[in-house]
């Protein structure tokens, strides 16, 4: 019996997660669960998986939840320091690190520092602090399980076994929804269509940046510090049946890939479960009838946002965490439409270009980046009106 504590339990893949949990009852025991401001579906988690302790990011909707729940109560806390709260409590083995965004970053590392091992989906936690959350993880002895499709998808190619018989990593992407739009066609998106995903149901930051390709950007930098490849051996290939995870080229020319359904059941089963495997988790895959899988080079001229994540990557430094910033508030602003499709890899690239500290690179520095990237998005956003 696995205990878990789960943040961001309300969300695409916190949900898919909890579904796991109820398919196998005598694998996982639920002991806490994070989430932001959905009342609603957290009460009906609790209920159902009776968890010990609960966060809600505010104190109005903590207490909503309180008076929502008959009976006997799990203790209700809030905001940053209830997150983390539940990040480092007693009792779990694995902590599922599912928020979205920035707001990850210091749970996940609150989880790792508190020696539990980490099923990660917050890939933007990784983005701004890779070598940091990295280092910690190996100082606690705790493992960091990708839950990211893709990524998963190279560690069970991998096994646990070292880089010195790999060439290259290809990492797979849908392409997204706009994959065959021409560049005129790209300026004249809209949140409505971008936020319709033709293989994943996700929350919309992610389709978003699927949409962009920033996800893909993202992910490149993911496994960079999960697998410690250095990006000229990491290479994004498109996919659009979704249907290979990712593959794993070795050096005698050799190509080992994951196949399944898409369905992120699939790795957040793996991650929780893995090296074993729980049974029937997705459904099986009939090759006959997928038939075809195609593949093509990303077009980075269409999807400039690629090309900023490998700059990001080779600034090194405190570059990432900006670059993820900026792209937090493009996003947010698009989905608001006050920013246009094309503008969002425009705002991130202005907002790098004016990056110029070269100081030391610790958790503080990190933070203070992040918001130095938000306001100068906005101060950048606010020219571009
Ligand atoms: N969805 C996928 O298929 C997928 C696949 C691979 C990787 N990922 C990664 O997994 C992460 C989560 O993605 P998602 O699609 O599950 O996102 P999502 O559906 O938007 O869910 C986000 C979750 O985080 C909570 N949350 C957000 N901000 C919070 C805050 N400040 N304080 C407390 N809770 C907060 C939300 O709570 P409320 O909704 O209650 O406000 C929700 O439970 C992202 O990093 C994404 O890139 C997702």
């Amino acid at each position: 019996m696995k205990k878990l504590a789960i943040l961001g339990s309300t969300g695409s893949i916190g949900t898919a997660t909890l579904k796991v949990c109820a398919a196998h009852p005598e694998s996982f025991r639920v002991l806490g669960l994070a989430a932001g401001k959905n009342v609603r579906l957290i009460t009906d988690q609790v209920r159902a998986f009776k968890p010990r302790l609960v966060c809600l990011a505010s104190e109005a909707a903590a207490m909503a939840l309180k008076s929502a729940l008959a009976g006997r109560k799990p203790e209700i806390v809030w905001g940053r320091q209830g997150l983390e709260k539940v990040a480092a409590m007693p009792g779990p083995d694995t902590v599922v690190s599912a928020l979205s965004g920035s707001a990850g970053l210091l749970p996940t590392l609150a989880a790792i520092r508190a020696g539990r091992d980490v099923a990660l989906a917050n890939k933007e936690a990784l983005v701004m602090a890779g070598e940091l959350l990295i280092a910690e993880a190996a100082r606690r002895n705790v493992r960091i399980i990708p839950v990211d499709s893709e990524h998963s998808a190279i560690a069970q190619i991998l096994n646990g076994r070292g880089l010195e018989h790999v060439r290259r990593i290809l990492l797979t992407a849908s392409g997204g929804p706009f994959l065959h739009y021409s560049r005129e066609q790209l300026g004249r998106v809209t949140p409505q269509q971008a936020l319709k995903h033709p293989r994943w149901k996700m929350g919309s930051k992610v389709t978003i940046d699927s949409a962009t390709l920033m996800n893909k950007g993202l992910e490149v930098i993911e496994a960079r510090w999960l697998f410690g490849v250095p990006p000229e051996q990491i290479q994004v290939v498109i996919h659009p049946e979704s249907i290979i995870h990712s593959m794993v080229e070795f050096v005698d020319g050799s190509v080992l890939a994951q196949l399944s359904q898409p369905d992120m059941k699939g790795p957040i089963a793996y991650a929780l479960s893995c090296p074993e495997r729980l049974s029937d988790v997705v459904r099986p895959l009939d090759m006959v009838k997928v038939a075809r899988l195609t593949f093509m080079e990303p077009d980075d001229k269409k999807f400039p946002a690629l090309r900023l994540a490998y700059r990001a990557l080779a600034a090194g430094g405190l570059m990432p965490a900006v670059m993820n910033a900026a792209n937090e508030i493009a996003v947010h602003t698009f989905l608001e439409k006050k920013l246009s499709f094309s503008s969002i890899a425009r705002l991130v690239k202005r907002v790098m270009d004016a990056f110029h500290y070269q100081g030391s690179m610790n958790l503080e520095a990190i933070l203070w980046a992040d918001r130095w990237a938000r306001a100068e998005s906005e101060k950048i956003i606010d020219r571009m009106q």
